[in-house]
C-alpha cells in the first residue's frame, strides 16, 4: 500500500513514538495529581514534551505551551479568547474550516472579519493587508501553508507588518509544523496552533497553541489543574490557565517522541529532502497535458499537491487509486471551501489531493505518477 496522505495524518509513525505510547499506556499516572512514582513519571514525560516542542519553534519558555486535542482546538482558544463583538480579525482566502468556521461563529456574534485577496501561489497579497488595518483590529490570523496546494503565506512579512501595527498574529501550522522551520521570534509571531499527529508525528489527539508574553486569551475551558486548587477560578499561571482536566498524558508521550525525532534530524533537513520529492511529483504532473496542477509548481511549498484530470471527477480518481492502485489519497474540498473557490474548483467537487511525507520514497513517487497516467489512458 502506498499512502500519500500525509496532509490529513502522518503515517507511519517512528518506532520510538510506538514505543512512547504503549510504555506511557502501560505505565499509567495523572500527571501533578498525587504523589506516586507514576503521577510523577507522567508529568515528567509533559514536562519534556513541552520542552523538545519550545526548542523546535524557539520558544524562550517551555510553559506557554499549551496542549490541546489537535490544531483545531488551538485555534478555537486562540480565536475565542482574543476576540469579541465589535473587535475586527483579519485573514487569509485559503484558511482552513479550522479557522473559517470559528471566524463565521464569531462573525454571527458581532465580530468584523476581513478575508484579504490571496494568491493561490503567493498566497496573502502585502499591500492588501497593510490597508485592511483598523483601530478594532485585533487580530491577524492565516495558515502558514495551504492544506490544499501546498502554497505558504508569506508569514515572516506578514508577522513584521502585525508588528507595525501592535495586532497579535496567530498562524495556523497545521500543514508546516515539523516540516517547514518556525521561528517564532523571527517571523514575530504571538499564537502558533499546532497539530501534533501531522509532520510532529505524534497520535492522534494531540496539539498545542503556543501563547506568547504579548497576548492573554480568555480560556476556553476551567477545572482542575492538580495544583492551585484553592483559587475560586483557573490559575492565571501557565500553563495551568488554558489546561484544565487530565491532560492526554499518552498522547503527548508519543508526540514528544515524535519531536525529538524530528530533533535529530532536523527541520531543515527534512524540509530540502521534501521539496526534492515534491519536485518530483510536480514535475510528473506537469508532464501530463491532460493534468492541471493547482498552486505553486515549485519550492518554497508545503508538500500538498492538488490537481484534477481533465474530464474526471477528482473522486473517481481517488476511489481508482484506491481499489486499483492501493494508493491512499485525498479528494473533494478537504475542508477548505474557501481555498477551492479562490481556486476556482469549488464547483467541480475540488481536486485530488496527494500528500507525501517523511517516509514516502521516490519509487512510491514514481509509482504513483505511473497509476495517474494508466488513468489518463483508460
Ligand atoms: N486538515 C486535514 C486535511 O487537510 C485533516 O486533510
Amino acid at each position: 500500500m502506498i499512502y500519500l496522505d500525509n496532509a490529513a495524518t502522518s503515517w507511519p509513525k517512528p518506532e520510538p513514538v510506538y514505543d512512547a505510547v504503549s510504555d506511557a499506556l502501560r505505565r499509567g499516572g495523572n500527571p501533578g495529581r498525587g504523589e506516586s512514582e507514576k503521577a510523577r513519571a507522567a508529568a515528567t514525560d509533559i514536562i519534556e514534551a513541552r520542552s523538545v516542542l519550545a526548542e523546535l519553534f524557539h520558544i524562550a519558555d517551555p510553559n506557554r505551551i499549551v496542549f490541546a486535542l489537535n490544531a483545531t482546538d488551538a485555534i478555537n482558544l486562540a480565536l475565542q479568547g482574543m476576540l469579541k463583538p465589535g473587535d475586527h480579525v483579519i485573514t487569509s482566502q485559503m484558511e482552513h474550516n479550522a479557522v473559517t468556521r470559528p471566524l463565521a461563529y464569531l462573525e454571527d456574534a458581532g465580530v468584523m472579519v476581513t478575508k484579504v485577496t490571496t494568491d493561490p501561489v503567493k498566497g496573502v497579497d502585502l499591500d492588501e493587508l497593510r490597508q485592511a488595518f483598523r483601530p478594532e483590529t485585533k487580530l491577524v490570523v492565516m495558515a502558514h501553508a495551504s492544506n490544499v496546494t501546498g502554497a505558504l503565506n508569506p508569514i515572516e512579512e506578514v508577522g513584521a507588518i502585525c508588528r507595525e501595527h501592535k495586532v497579535p498574529f496567530l498562524v495556523d501550522a497545521a500543514q508546516s509544523a515539523g516540516a517547514i522551520p518556525i521561528d517564532v521570534v523571527k517571523m514575530n509571531i504571538d499564537l502558533l496552533a499546532i497539530p501534533g499527529h501531522k509532520s510532529l508525528l505524534g497520535p492522534t489527539g494531540t496539539g498545542a497553541l503556543y501563547v506568547s508574553e504579548t497576548v492573554s486569551p480568555k480560556p476556553l475551558r476551567s477545572g482542575g489543574t492538580g495544583v492551585f486548587s484553592e483559587v475560586r477560578l483557573q490559575p492565571e499561571q501557565l500553563p495551568y490557565y488554558y489546561e484544565a482536566g487530565t491532560q492526554n498524558t499518552v498522547g503527548i508521550a508519543g508526540l514528544c517522541a515524535g519531536v525529538r525525532y524530528i530533533l535529530e534530524k532536523s527541520v531543515s533537513s527534512i524540509y530540502h529532502e521534501e521539496q526534492k520529492m515534491i519536485q518530483r511529483l510536480l514535475d510528473g504532473l506537469v508532464s501530463m497535458p491532460e493534468v492541471t496542477v493547482y498552486g505553486p509548481l515549485q519550492s518554497p511549498r508545503a508538500a500538498a499537491v492538488s490537481f484534477n484530470i481533465e474530464g474526471m471527477d477528482c473522486a473517481d480518481v481517488a476511489m481508482i487509486l484506491e481499489t486499483y492502485y492501493d494508493i491512499s489519497v485525498r479528494s473533494g474540498l478537504q475542508c477548505a471551501p474557501d481555498t477551492h473557490r479562490m481556486l476556482g474548483t469549488f464547483d467541480m467537487n475540488g481536486t485530488v489531493r496527494v500528500s507525501p511525507g517523511l517516509f514516502t520514497t521516490d519509487e512510491e513517487i514514481d509509482a504513483f505518477l505511473n497509476a495517474i497516467s494508466e488513468i489518463i489512458k483508460g
